[in-house]
């Protein structure tokens, strides 16, 4: 559908999920893939990768820790010479009461859900900059920008804040042409089937569109923003969720 051919990505929290589906989606477009995350199980997704033809890398990082990026960007910049699009996808949810919430709870998730994503982006920016060209996208959520869910008042401070950086951000890059979007997403089913049938039907009770996400449903979108086909948007962050955040 887009042609990514030539292009070279970069995906954080790659070996299952969300993530995993957007890496595969993009390679399957013929981008070659970076794939990163905290689980030794990201080089098996490097492996499907690399059966689609295209190149890969898997590197273990912690977005968290800023020495682990800047180790990515260099064995990235040495293997490949360039980055084009960096998708922050690492991202955790650990649900939690506000009133039992603790200073390193909250510390946890704004360190890997933020300032993951803006070591990432630290990392390879000046890059895009230097060759005028460079499509970030970022993982939101509709918790946060749009909505809230509960038990997640660190998360949903986490995803509205990438909304802000995304404009904030898309502002700055815009006279480099480098495209910074963020996607939010609703529900998603990342188990694979694992969740119990009754949440399953109460959660789609709530979706107008009457299912589940899917990891696909924000692997076609991160797809499409990340193409040339998409150069005029930037900035936004573009809901995906089956119409649960309408009524
Ligand atoms: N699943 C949903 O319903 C949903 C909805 C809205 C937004 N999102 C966002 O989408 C993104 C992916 O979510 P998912 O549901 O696929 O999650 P997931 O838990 O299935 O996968 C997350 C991946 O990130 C990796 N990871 C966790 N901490 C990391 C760290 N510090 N450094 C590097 N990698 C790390 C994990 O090992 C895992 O492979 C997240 O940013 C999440 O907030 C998910």
């Amino acid at each position: 559908m887009f042609d990514l051919k030539g292009k070279v990505a970069l995906v954080t929290g790659a070996a299952r999920g969300i993530g995993k589906e957007i890496a595969l989606t993009l390679a399957f477009q013929g981008a070659d893939v970076i794939v990163t995350d905290i689980a030794e199980t990201v080089s098996d997704v490097a492996k499907e990768i690399e059966e689609l033809g295209v190149k890969s890398l898997a590197l273990k990082c912690d977005v968290s820790n800023q020495e682990e990026v800047l180790n990515v960007q260099k064995q990235v910049i040495e293997k490949f010479q360039k980055l084009d699009i960096l998708v922050n996808n690492a991202g955790i949810y650990p649900q939690k009461p506000f009133l039992e919430m603790t200073a390193a709870d909250w510390c946890t998730v704004m360190r890997v859900n933020q300032f993951g994503t803006f070591y990432f982006t630290k990392a390879f920016i000046q890059g895009m900059v230097d060759r005028k060209y460079g499509k970030i996208v970022n993982l939101s959520s509709i918790s946060g920008p749009v909505g809230v869910f509960p038990n997640l008042v660190h998360y949903s401070t986490t995803k509205a804040a990438i909304a802000g950086f995304t404009k904030a951000l898309a502002l700055e890059m815009a006279p480099y042409h480098i495209n910074v979007n963020a996607v939010a997403p609703g529900p998603i089913d990342v188990s694979a089937g694992q969740i119990p049938e009754a949440m399953t039907a109460q959660i789609v009770r709530a979706i107008p569109l009457g299912r589940m996400g899917k990891p696909d449903d924000v692997a076609n979108l991160v797809v499409f923003l990340v193409s040339d086909e998409a150069n005029f948007i930037t900035g936004q962050t573009i809901v995906s969720d089956g119409g649960y955040t309408l009524p």
